[in-house]
């Protein structure tokens, strides 16, 4: 009898703020929607044929030139110097008790206190690697694709399938926009909330690059490995709904070496040292895109972007190139300065570092007196 008082006495303080925090999810869920998700309704402007033209021209010259053995990766130690890491693993692999760098920072910039959840899921994975055929290839050309509404109509995707490997981010879907992204996946780098729930996104090949953020990250991909369903409360721990099940095998899985999360942020974007804070990070997590960026001139000897560039002038103009999101998305976020990040990007591309096939960043295709 008296056990149930205190228990009764917390649900009834307790539940005004359940309810009161209930209602300022729903608030912002409202929000957002009607704040972002109103471009799909408007008129949407055809693309310049002789810019998609000149597009996938430029796109075949490139990949009709000689590919140069780490080149991508020598541009970027010049430009960078002795922050940009030559030698850094991509993925993470079962020898981690030797790198203690790896456990200087919280997720997603390291693995402090993380160590047992790491050798864990560890143990669950044998590859981490690229596939043999890839890993054996003397010179490897990539693509980062990201999701930006510049792909729309460029129909650059039979060019983008010739790439050796194709990276894409987060939910960007294929399925249905074959003409413009190409139907080759080498590499899905995303977080939980991010991974597509359409099993046809999946391919038995490709890799699954997993960005750890969180505990319940850990325990979601356990779950995936094992073809388990994970319990309905830890939905409470992400941000939006998680697939439940995925068609990708332990051998697809590869775990994000955090170094080049940190490594994006503050050595190449040049953000301040990561410190834990309560409220997250404001605005120095670098984005999935610019991170893949990165992890793309460690894995591969030459580097190409499409889809990026973020206009954040045009609020009312669609974002992705798949649904109906506004740019002013891109805006209301705070964890992440699209600006800076836009800077870094055309710096790379200007210095040769890596190339932009959509010109959203910085157009080399383009002509001078043309439209863009
Ligand atoms: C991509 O599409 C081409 C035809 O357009 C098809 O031959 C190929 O099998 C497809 N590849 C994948 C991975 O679906
Ligand atoms: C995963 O589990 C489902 C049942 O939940 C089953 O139908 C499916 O065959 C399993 N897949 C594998 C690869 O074991
Ligand atoms: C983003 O970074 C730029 C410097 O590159 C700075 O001027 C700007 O204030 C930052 N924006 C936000 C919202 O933090």
């Amino acid at each position: 009898m008296k056990m149930k008082r205190p228990t009764g006495f917390l649900t009834a303080t307790f539940k005004p703020i359940i309810l009161v925090v209930i209602g300022l999810c729903f608030i912002y869920m409202i929000k957002i929607n009607s704040d972002f998700k109103t471009c799909g309704t408007r008129r949407i402007h055809d693309v310049d044929p002789d810019r998609a033209k000149r597009a996938q021209k430029y796109v075949e010259k490139v990949l009709q030139a000689e590919c140069r053995p780490s080149f991508a990766k020598n541009k970027m130690n010049k430009l960078f110097m002795n922050k940009y890491s030559m030698d850094v693993t991509p993925f993470i692999n079962k020898d981690i008790s030797a790198q203690p760098s790896l456990f200087k920072y919280d997720p997603p910039f390291g693995f402090h206190k993380f160590s047992e959840k790491l050798q864990n899921l560890l143990q669950l994975l044998p590859e981490y690697n690229l596939p043999e055929d890839l890993q054996s290839k003397h010179c490897k050309r990539c693509v980062v694709v990201g999701n930006g509404r510049i792909l729309h109509g460029l129909k650059l995707g039979s060019v983008l399938n010739n790439f050796d490997i194709v990276i894409r981010l987060n939910s960007a879907p294929v399925q249905g926009y074959t003409d413009d992204v190409g139907n080759k996946t080498t590499i899905r780098m995303t977080y939980p909330e991010g991974a597509p729930f359409s099993q046809d996104e999946y391919y038995p090949n490709g890799l699954f690059v997993a960005v750890l953020f969180k505990t319940a990250d850990f325990h979601w991909i356990e779950a995936m490995v094992k073809n388990e369903t994970l319990p309905l409360w830890m939905q409470l721990f992400f941000w939006k709904q998680v697939a439940a099940k995925i068609p990708v095998t332990a051998k697809q899985f590869r775990i994000l070496n955090p170094i080049i999360v940190k490594e994006t942020a503050v050595d190449i974007l040049q953000y301040p040292e990561p410190q834990p804070k309560f409220w997250g990070w404001s605005k120095d997590l670098p984005t999935i895109g610019v991170t893949a960026v990165v992890l793309a001139t460690h894995l591969c000897d030459e580097v190409s972007l499409a889809g990026f560039g973020y206009d954040l002038s045009q609020p009312d103009t669609p974002l992705h190139y798949y649904d109906s999101f506004c740019m002013a998305a891109m805006n209301g976020q705070t964890m992440h300065n699209v600006t800076t990040e836009t800077v870094i990007l055309q710096k790379l591309i200007k210095e040769g570092a890596v190339r932009d096939l959509s010109g959203g960043i910085y157009c080399d295709f383009c002509e001078k007196t043309g439209y863009n």
